[in-house]
Order: C-alpha cells, then sequence, then structure tokens
C-alpha cells in the first residue's frame, strides 16, 4: 500500500469507527460516507454521519480535511489524539453510546480508558475488566472527563470538605471536577474557552486562547511533553476551519433550502463579532470583538427556519414554531448569579421579559456572543445525583458555606460569588451529542427542556415542549 493509501485507510478507519455504531440506527447506512468517497485521493471537504434525529455535516471551510493533521495523531506517550475525544460523528465531542461501544470493542483499553483523566479516580485499579467498568463509570455513563483544578491562590473560600462517591483521597486543595468534552467545531464563534473561561486571557483573542489550550490538552490529557508552536497552530487552524450542524431531520426532510436555512454551509456564511448580540452593553476590547456596541438585545437570534411557519409539512411548521419560542416565548430571569443574582452583577432585579436568547445569543449559533459566566444551578446541591461528589465550600471571610458539586468558575479566579458560573455553549449540532450541560445531567433534549421549565417557571405547554424539541434538534 502506498504511504497516501494507507494514511487515507487510517484515517478512514478512524472517522468510520464512530459512524458504524450509528448504522445501527434508523437512518439508512449510505448516508454515513462523506460527501466524497475517503477512498479517493483528494481530501474530503465534508463529513456526514447519521445520528438518531437524522444526519449530521461537518463542512471543512479550508483546502478539504486533512488527515495528516495533528489533531489526528498521537502527540504524547499514552496514544491519545484529540480526537480520542473529540469525535466527528458525535459532533467533535463524544457520546456514552459511542464510549461504551469503544469500551465493548477494546475490553476497557482504547486510549480513552486511562487513568490520567478518563477514569473517576487518579489511582484506579484497572486491572481486570471489571475492575475498568467500575474505575470509568462516569465516563461511560455520561461522557465524563475528570479535570483536575487547584484552589487559586488567594482564593476567598475552601473546600471544607467533599462527600466523594468514589473516595478517591487527595487533598481538599485540588478538586475533580467531571465535565463533558466541548465540541472542537464552530469555534469561530466562542466568546471564551472551556466551560469555566479558564483559556480565556483577557485582551487576548479568542485565537490565541486556543492556542494556549491546545498546549494545555496536549500535555494533561495526551501526556506530551511540549509539542512544536506550530504544530499547536496547525491544530488550532485545522478546528477553526470546522463547521457542523444537521442537515436532515428524521421527521422534517432536510433542512437547507425550500425556505429553510439549516446546515454548515449556511453557519459558514454567519458573521460573528465578539459582542455582536450584546444583552447588556458589556463590549469588551479584544482581539475579535465587534468595532461598535451592539445597541441591546436583538432577541431574533435564529432565523432559519421562519420560511416553513406555513409550509405544508407538520413537522417543518413545528420547528418554525420551535424557533419562533426559543426567540420570543417570555418568562422571569432571575437569580442568575453573572447576570442578575449578587451585588457585583450587571443586572439589579429580575428581568420580567426574558427570553432564550438573553443568555443564548449568538446570531443562529446561541452561545454567549460575549464572555458571560452564569450560574444557572446546574451544579447546585439540590440536583446532585448519587454518582457525582459534592463540595462543601466555606468563605473564608465570611464562613458561609455552599455545597457543589462542580465550583465552576470559582476555580479560576478564587472568587465566591463566581461559584457555580459556566458559559453557555454553540447550541449546534445538539442531536448528536448528548448528554447535555457541563456535567451531562441532561440525558436528552426533553430534559434540557424541562430544567428550564422548572427552573425559570416558564410554563411551557405540551405542545410548546414538543415544537421546542423539533427546534432544537434540527440545529
Ligand atoms: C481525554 C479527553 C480529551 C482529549 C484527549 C482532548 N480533549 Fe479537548 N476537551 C475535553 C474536555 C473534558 C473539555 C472541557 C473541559 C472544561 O471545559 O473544563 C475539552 C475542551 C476543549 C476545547 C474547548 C472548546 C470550547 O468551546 O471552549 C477545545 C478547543 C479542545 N478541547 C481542543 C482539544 C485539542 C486541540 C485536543 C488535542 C490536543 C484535545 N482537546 C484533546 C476533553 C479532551
Ligand atoms: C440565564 C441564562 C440562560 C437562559 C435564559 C437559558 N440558558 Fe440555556 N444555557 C445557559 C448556560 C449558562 C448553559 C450552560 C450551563 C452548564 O452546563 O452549567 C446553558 C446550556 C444550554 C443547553 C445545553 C448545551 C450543551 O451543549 O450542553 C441547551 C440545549 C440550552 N441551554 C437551551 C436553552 C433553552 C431552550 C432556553 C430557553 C428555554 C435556555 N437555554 C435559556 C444559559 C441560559
Amino acid at each position: 500500500m502506498t504511504r497516501q493509501a494507507r494514511r487515507i485507510t487510517i484515517a478512514a478507519r478512524r472517522f468510520l469507527g464512530g459512524a458504524a455504531l450509528l448504522g445501527a440506527g434508523a437512518v439508512a447506512a449510505s448516508v454515513l460516507v462523506s460527501s466524497r468517497s475517503v477512498a479517493e485521493d483528494t481530501p474530503p471537504k465534508a463529513l456526514t454521519f447519521a445520528n438518531a434525529a437524522g444526519v449530521l455535516r461537518t463542512l471543512y471551510t479550508r483546502d478539504g480535511f486533512d488527515r495528516d493533521n495533528p489533531f489526528f495523531q498521537e502527540l504524547g506517550s499514552n496514544g491519545r489524539t484529540c480526537a480520542t475525544c473529540h469525535r466527528p460523528a458525535q459532533a467533535w465531542t463524544i457520546t456514552p453510546a459511542e464510549v461504551q461501544n469503544r469500551f465493548e470493542r477494546t475490553g476497557g483499553r482504547d486510549p480513552i480508558f486511562r487513568t490520567n483523566d478518563g477514569s473517576n479516580c487518579a489511582a484506579a485499579d484497572i486491572s481486570t475488566m471489571q475492575k475498568r467498568r467500575e474505575a470509568f463509570s462516569l465516563l461511560l455513563a455520561r461522557g465524563l472527563i475528570r479535570i483536575a483544578l487547584d484552589v487559586p491562590a488567594g482564593a476567598d473560600f475552601e473546600v471544607a470538605g467533599v462527600d466523594d462517591p468514589y473516595r478517591c483521597g487527595g487533598s481538599l486543595t485540588t478538586a475533580s471536577l467531571y465535565r463533558r468534552p466541548l465540541p472542537t467545531t464552530n469555534l469561530t464563534f466562542l466568546s471564551a474557552v472551556m466551560w469555566d473561561g479558564r483559556a480565556t486571557v483577557a485582551g487576548r483573542g479568542i485565537q490565541e486562547d486556543l492556542v494556549a489550550q491546545t498546549l494545555d490538552a496536549a500535555v494533561r490529557h495526551a501526556g506530551a511533553t511540549v509539542p512544536r508552536e506550530s504544530e499547536l497552530r496547525e491544530i488550532v487552524a485545522f478546528e477553526r476551519g470546522l463547521v457542523t450542524a444537521q442537515v436532515l431531520d428524521r421527521a422534517a426532510g432536510s433542512l437547507i433550502g425550500a425556505g429553510a436555512r439549516g446546515g454548515p454551509s449556511a453557519l459558514a456564511m454567519q458573521p460573528f463579532c465578539i459582542g455582536v448580540n450584546d444583552p447588556i452593553g458589556m463590549l469588551p476590547s479584544t482581539p475579535g470583538s465587534c468595532a461598535a456596541p451592539a445597541t441591546g438585545l436583538d432577541p431574533a437570534v435564529f432565523t432559519l427556519f421562519g420560511g416553513w411557519a406555513t409550509d405544508w409539512s407538520a413537522e417543518r411548521q413545528a420547528i418554525a414554531r420551535g424557533e419562533i419560542i426559543f426567540n420570543t416565548r417570555r418568562f422571569v430571569i432571575d437569580n442568575v448569579p453573572g447576570l442578575n443574582g449578587g451585588p457585583q452583577d450587571p443586572l439589579s432585579g429580575p428581568i420580567s421579559s426574558g427570553t432564550c436568547t438573553v443568555c443564548h445569543n449568538t446570531p443562529n449559533a446561541g452561545n454567549h456572543s460575549v464572555s458571560m459566566p452564569l450560574n444557572i444551578g446546574i451544579a447546585a446541591a439540590a440536583r446532585r445525583t448519587p454518582d457525582l461528589p459534592l463540595y462543601t465550600l466555606r468563605n473564608t471571610i465570611t464562613g458561609e458555606l455552599l455545597q457543589m458539586t462542580d465550583p465552576g468558575r470559582a476555580m479560576v479566579t478564587g472568587r465566591w460569588s463566581d461559584i457555580g458560573k459556566f458559559k453557555g455553549p454553540v447550541l449546534r449540532a445538539l442531536a448528536a451529542r448528548a448528554p447535555y450541560f457541563h456535567d451531562g445531567s441532561a440525558r436528552s433534549l426533553a430534559d434540557v427542556i424541562e430544567f428550564y421549565d422548572t427552573r425559570f417557571h416558564v410554563g411551557l405547554t405540551g405542545r410548546e415542549k414538543a415544537d421546542l424539541l423539533a427546534f432544537l434538534q434540527a440545529l
């Protein structure tokens, strides 16, 4: 076999490894191949995969998928690549089903099953298959990776105790946080990098944040010694060239054309600058931010499916209604630290006519268009399930106690007021990558909708929930 042919075969195996599982789903297996055959020498411009809701496509906006990109290469000593945890078929993250499949196929020896951050505890016993099943239970059940972070020096809080179901032991100055890998696609819309924004440095710009993040990922996840700067930049250029969205919905058919603007091609044309739809005039001066401040929030964030409002298809109408609900359905947003939940917050008092788009405000992408870490209560003690640790945090100034499954941004800034804050991720390609929220606590998009309906007393009717679900699945 020529080097080129071997390279492509290996790459095809890597990509199709994720898709093979999905072939068991309801969508015909024929959609599993990329838009050009992987056997051809020209690198493909798009990768297409089936999922439970329909079909997902990633467009590569640069010169074609270069499978020699270091993103797909082992960077360190533990056999891992970036694609170990960022898989094209799962919208460039991982899902429990695919991870379980890898476990069964490899007897729990695939490189994702490493104790540096794949297992519940660092010192896990992985000597037998049964032990491995236990050691990697959070990864298998929820697709969670362990992130160990130290309480920052000078923090105004300390970890007073932890109720740890795995009894990992270790010092209370370090916390093990179990988080979902964020997708490494649609990155041109980011206003902060990582769930807690820890790779984002004020004034540096997202491009350089991503270079720093790549170095950290290579060292922490893949056990690399310091990779070459040129490799880091190649990885970032690759990631920033990826655009991913659903292209076909099982109920409504093609999401492109006939009045709709779904799919990655339209998304690739979507302009963005940081602060483009900034609800509270926070415009930061950082590379990549808009030249002029936005003039208040435009709540019509998603403008993809308006043309289907009067379509002959009931399924298409449902998606169109769901988009309107996301943009305009009013509810009260109150007590959200980072927005209006504390004395330092930009707003005092409730937002009486809030919408999903107050927070999910980047046009047609749905993340925060300006960095805005928020505590919507995902890590609150009340939502804790027995498989997650519960940390007791003590304010060293006031003595106040707070229990959380993950202190969130506070582990970056050391500030009590940042406890439980996370960023709102890009809301595209959702259907391919359940479960949701930083801790994978929402098993489905229906669970996400239930969370919001309860948390913000939205009062959605059964039909509104169904419409919103149809819309979110079509993104
Ligand atoms: C062991 C699994 C694993 C591997 C391997 C891995 N990542 Fe990640 N990645 C994660 C997790 C988990 C997060 C979220 C962590 C957090 O926010 O605290 C993440 C987050 C990211 C993000 C942030 C995206 C955003 O929206 O903020 C980028 C970019 C990223 N990874 C790129 C990479 C690159 C590049 C590599 C290879 C050098 C890599 N990752 C290897 C698990 C992994
Ligand atoms: C007050 C701000 C706010 C409002 C209002 C809001 N969200 Fe969110 N959303 C967030 C934040 C912050 C996260 C990430 C939370 C976490 O994981 O800890 C999030 C996460 C999500 C996710 C999961 C994304 C992923 O990749 O895991 C979905 C889906 C979502 N929101 C949909 C909605 C819908 C639908 C509405 C309206 C009913 C809504 N949101 C209203 C702030 C908000």
